[in-house]
């Protein structure tokens, strides 16, 4: 194993790597010690510029003044209060705060702290929401094929990747998939929606109609769905699910922990869509991804029809140690400022069209079969190696970081979310680092 990291440990085998190729990782370690705005610096002192904000959770870009403040503050003056049947205020004030820049209509906010807590959240409450009604027989979820909703067992049931299922026994039972999205042969190189697809909504009619819409608690989707390569959702698809789910009392929930706190230039996805909603999931930008911490927003008449019963009695039996964490509210309170005193998410909306026509030059790229954008996101789909998918684009990834540009891979897909603060010449340094790898590779 290599010695060469000064200011690392010289012995990597303690740690077991989430979604990481371990061995491969412990021969050749890509290893950051610093970071600042857009740029990482790595254990050799090498800068390397953020084409991902993290994992697309560094909207705000690193280390910024606001936050890192904010947490050292708070964690002088109260580190953790209980969650259960105890308050502190910052998490009433983060909840009014969020609430503010929510849709219309969902007054309401839960706290987790990761996106798969939010998304598991979010299904229970969906499941136990129609039970307080007395409607308890709706207890079928229903996802989509390719759709990411994090790790426990409630986002891998309802999500649609095989490597992520196959391995974990039966999972939920009850659960159905709509099909994916992604149509290259008719929607290659769209830039922003593309304009065929939105039928493919009317599938879920054939499985209401398998199930029967009386056993349906609700629907969920990623608005674009992030972690499968980029799969931006056709021209009036989202409307198709909401009208559907409305004429059936099914409820809608829109994983947006990739898509808030402006990835799209707006509040949420829902707002850039202009689809409303039952339930939103977040996490990610909601502390600019400094300290773990989720938010379920919830429709008014959802948080109401709990509020029934004893009022000494707990109303809905969930919650995590840590949620509306003091330390973490006070990061994400900093982090809300962060982004209204810089106007990050009406910057998004002015820099993406130069990040379209950046993206869309790479067309003629070698390997490259499909580019697509949206917001401040954007992904580059390769033509993958005969016989051995992914390494084309894992050895993209690899010699783009040692060129000083970070990139994301998801399969043969090269996905890429700049924090909100990327500046123009940043972009072409992303794209130009990427025709050039792309020249390099096998
Ligand atoms: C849409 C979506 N949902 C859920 C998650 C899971 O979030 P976490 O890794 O914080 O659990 C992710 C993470 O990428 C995501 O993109």
């Amino acid at each position: 194993m290599s010695n060469r990291l000064a200011a690392t440990p010289n012995d990597l085998r303690a740690f077991w790597m989430p979604f990481t190729a371990n061995r491969q990782f412990k021969q050749n370690p890509r290893m950051f010690v610093g970071a600042k705005d857009m740029h990482y610096t790595t254990a050799e002192g090498r800068k390397v510029l953020d084409g991902t904000a993290g994992l697309w959770c560094v909207n705000a870009g690193h280390c910024r003044p606001l936050i890192t403040e904010a947490i050292q503050k708070q964690a002088a003056e109260m580190d953790y209060a209980p969650a259960f049947q105890m308050g502190h205020p910052k998490a009433f004030e983060l909840a009014n705060r969020l609430v503010d820049i929510s849709p219309d209509g969902m007054d309401h906010v839960m706290f987790t702290n990761s996106g798969s807590e939010s998304v598991d959240t979010a299904l229970k409450t969906a499941i136990a929401y129609h039970r307080v009604r007395g409607e308890g027989q709706r207890f079928r979820l229903i996802g989509r094929e390719r759709g990411y909703h994090g790790v426990n067992f409630g986002g891998i049931s309802v999500g649609g990747i095989v490597a992520n299922r196959k391995m974990f026994g039966t999972l939920l039972t009850g659960v159905d998939h709509m099909p994916h999205t992604h149509l290259p042969g008719k929607n290659a190189f769209t830039r922003g929606e593309p304009e065929h697809g939105m039928e493919l909504a009317d599938e879920l009619e054939r499985i209401v109609t398998l199930h029967d819409a009386s056993t349906i608690a609700a629907v969920i989707v990623e608005p674009v769905a992030g972690s499968t390569g980029v799969l931006i959702p056709p021209k009036g698809y989202l409307q198709r699910l909401r009208e559907i789910c409305d004429k059936h009392g099914i409820l809608l929930i829109f994983d947006e922990v990739i898509t808030g706190y402006g990835r799209m230039g707006t509040n949420f996805a829902a707002d850039y869509f202009g689809v409303t909603p039952d339930i939103i999931t977040t996490a990610k930008g909601l502390t600019n991804g400094v300290i773990p911490m989720g938010a379920v927003f919830v429709k008014n008449e959802i948080h109401d029809a709990f509020m029934q019963g004893p009022e000494h009695m707990i109303e809905f039996f969930h919650g995590y140690t840590y949620s509306g964490n003091p330390i973490a509210s006070a990061a994400a309170i900093a982090t809300l400022d962060t982004y209204k005193e810089e106007g990050l998410f009406e910057r998004v909306a002015e820099i993406a069209p130069y990040w379209e026509d950046a993206l869309h030059s790479l067309k003629d790229a070698p390997h490259v079969i499909d580019i697509r954008n949206i917001g401040l996101i954007g992904a580059i789909e390769l033509q993958p190696i005969a016989g051995n998918p992914t390494k084309r684009a894992f050895s993209a990834f690899v010699r783009a970081y040692e060129k000083g540009v970070l990139i994301r891979t998801t399969g043969d897909i090269i996905a890429l979310s700049p924090p909100l603060i990327v500046e123009k010449d940043q972009i072409d340094e992303i794209i130009d680092t990427i025709r050039t790898v792309l020249g390099e590779v096998e």
